[in-house]
């Protein structure tokens, strides 16, 4: 049994997630790809974990992409999801709706929003512009939760 972590990040924090949750997984060896410019075989995998992050209310579409042309495959093995965004309030449960059949977010044996982080570093000029304006943040800052990595592990695992 081994399981893949297949992420897509923009500017970082779903990568970093994916590593800490490499670190949490117990029961299987882990390989952590990214979707972008990785070879992978889902195929090899029993478990696989997918891993986006939200932007101006959308995951990368990609990823939808990728659910989509592997409907079936993915209906043959344990699958979860996680997504990464800054967003903390109930508005934010409903990223899951908004960007995947329900079909699909029926069939995961996990799911959980992780929290984010603001990297200026990766920003480019106009999205350093737009986050200072809508969130009032002018620095880096990470509310990814360590503690909501490890209870998805537990209960994937579980
Ligand atoms: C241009 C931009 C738009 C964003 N829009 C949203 C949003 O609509 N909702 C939200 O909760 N977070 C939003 N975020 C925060 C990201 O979801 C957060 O930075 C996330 O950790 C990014 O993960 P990544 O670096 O793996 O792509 C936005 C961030 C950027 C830079």
């Amino acid at each position: 049994m081994s399981t893949l972590i297949l992420y897509i990040s923009q500017h970082g924090a779903a990568e970093k997630s994916s590593d800490i949750l490499k670190t949490k997984l117990k029961d299987t060896p882990v390989d952590v790809k990214n979707l972008r410019k990785d070879v992978f075989n889902p195929e090899n995998y029993e478990n696989i974990i997918l891993g986006c992050s939200i932007h101006a209310g959308h995951v990368q579409g990609k990823m939808k992409k990728f659910v989509k042309k592997n409907e079936n495959l993915l209906g043959r093995k344990k699958v979860g999801l996680f997504i990464t965004c800054m967003e903390e309030g109930a508005e934010s449960q409903q990223y899951f709706t908004k960007n995947f059949d329900v079909t699909f977010l029926n069939k995961l044996k996990t799911k959980a929003l992780f929290g984010g982080e603001f990297n200026f570093e990766r920003m480019n000029f106009l999205e350093k512009a737009i986050i200072k304006k809508i969130s009032g943040f002018t620095e880096t800052v990470s509310h990814i939760d360590e503690n909501k990595i490890e209870n998805f592990a537990r209960e994937f695992e579980g």
